[in-house]
């Protein structure tokens, strides 16, 4: 067999430990993940019941382009449905995205540290993988994405907030890097923790897109609204770039449960809210404790909250899990000695900090 070359190259993701997999490593009954930055507080219960309520419909294929869904995401957000695209999560927009414009032998910018899947994309349609460091606040730095354009740049993935930093650039940073950026060239900013940014000022990049901009803001439903395990994302891009993931896309990638559960959880609003209040607590809660610990942390925008411990992340890891908390070491993001924890209520975030302070930092050898 001849597998094509880049394949063979490619590293595979580094998912989140499940938590099967740590009770029986570890013969622990209780174990909480924070390793994925879902979000603990889980799916409205609406939503549930709209699952529950499929019922027969099951035998029926999904819509291609379930029409319900995509004008409740346009009225919701206040966006045109003409512009929207469905994907099986936002995992699948971006590798879509990089099908659609990613040609062998062409570059493709995206930050690092940062989600694994833009250079996976990438590699896996043979494009070079040009990565930019971030600025000193963990978010994607615009000037220096820019300097990196070449003649062969044919995709720009940003992350906005960046993660596993957290960090977020603002709407001065995007107009200047909108006024440099060229005309048509692809922008992806993957938006998976927009809803739980804090400052004023984030950048509108709807608005662009409307003018027809070759910008790609994509958005998922798996952080705020619970919907990690039914793989639900979306997009805003100019009409003719949703032509095409249309054409690249499988017909039926996104099925009804999740179309259904998409409806049932924009509609209960006050559940998203109170989400959103609640991860804002226990960011500031759990940034602050962390410090007091001496474990420095990234200023964090999103669902989780990163900080930098002594000696290896993975001493720290193990020394978690055997107390029951699954947590992420960044080193597969390109950040080496940190964890990453995905923020939860109160109670959680309690126990976590406890089994934090149970353990002694390693020896140095
Ligand atoms: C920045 C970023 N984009 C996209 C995703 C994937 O989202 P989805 O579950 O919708 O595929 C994640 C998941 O962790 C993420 O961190």
């Amino acid at each position: 067999m001849h597998p094509r070359k880049d394949i063979l190259l490619l590293p595979g993701y580094t998912p989140g430990r499940s938590i099967n997999t740590v009770k029986e490593a570890t013969g622990l009954s209780n174990i909480v993940k924070l390793a994925s930055n879902e979000s603990l507080w889980g799916p409205s219960p609406k939503v549930v019941q709209a699952v529950q309520d499929l019922g027969q419909t099951l035998l029926y294929y999904p819509e291609v382009k379930p029409s319900n869904l995509l004008n409740h995401i346009g009225a919701s957000h206040g966006l045109d449905p003409a512009l929207l695209f469905l994907g099986n999560g936002a995992d699948e927009i971006l590798r879509l995205v990089a099908s659609c414009f990613v040609d062998p032998d062409t570059e493709v910018i995206y930050p690092r540290p940062s989600f694994a899947a833009y250079a996976h994309a990438t590699q896996i349609f043979g494009g070079h993988g040009v990565a930019v460091p971030l600025t000193a606040d963990g978010a994607v730095d615009l000037s220096q994405v820019l300097r990196a354009i070449t003649a062969k740049t044919r995709l720009i993935y940003l992350c906005n907030p960046n993660n596993p930093t957290g960090g977020a650039f603002n709407q001065d940073q995007w107009e200047r890097f909108v006024a440099q950026v060229p005309d048509n060239l692809p922008v992806v900013v993957d938006e998976a923790y927009r809803e739980y940014v804090q400052i004023p000022d984030y950048p509108n990049v709807e608005s662009l897109i409307v003018q027809g901009r070759s910008f790609i803001m994509v958005r998922t439903f798996s952080k705020i609204y619970g919907l990690a395990a039914l793989r639900l994302g979306w997009a805003m891009a100019p009409a003719p770039i949703i032509d095409w993931l249309y054409r690249v896309r499988e017909p039926f990638s996104v099925n009804l449960a999740a179309e259904r559960a998409g409806m049932a959880a924009l509609e209960d609003s006050e559940w998203i809210t109170r989400a959103r209040h609640e991860t804002w607590q226990m960011r500031t809660m759990l940034i602050d404790e962390l410090e007091r610990l001496s474990f420095p942390t990234w200023p964090s925008q999103a669902n989780f909250v990163t900080f930098k411990v002594p000696g290896s992340s993975t001493y720290w890891a193990q020394a978690l899990e055997s107390r029951g908390y699954i947590v992420r070491a960044t080193d597969s993001f390109g950040l080496p000695g940190h964890l990453r924890v995905s923020l939860a209520p109160e109670p959680i975030m309690r126990g976590f900090l406890n089994a934090l302070r149970d353990i002694s930092p390693p020896q140095p050898s």
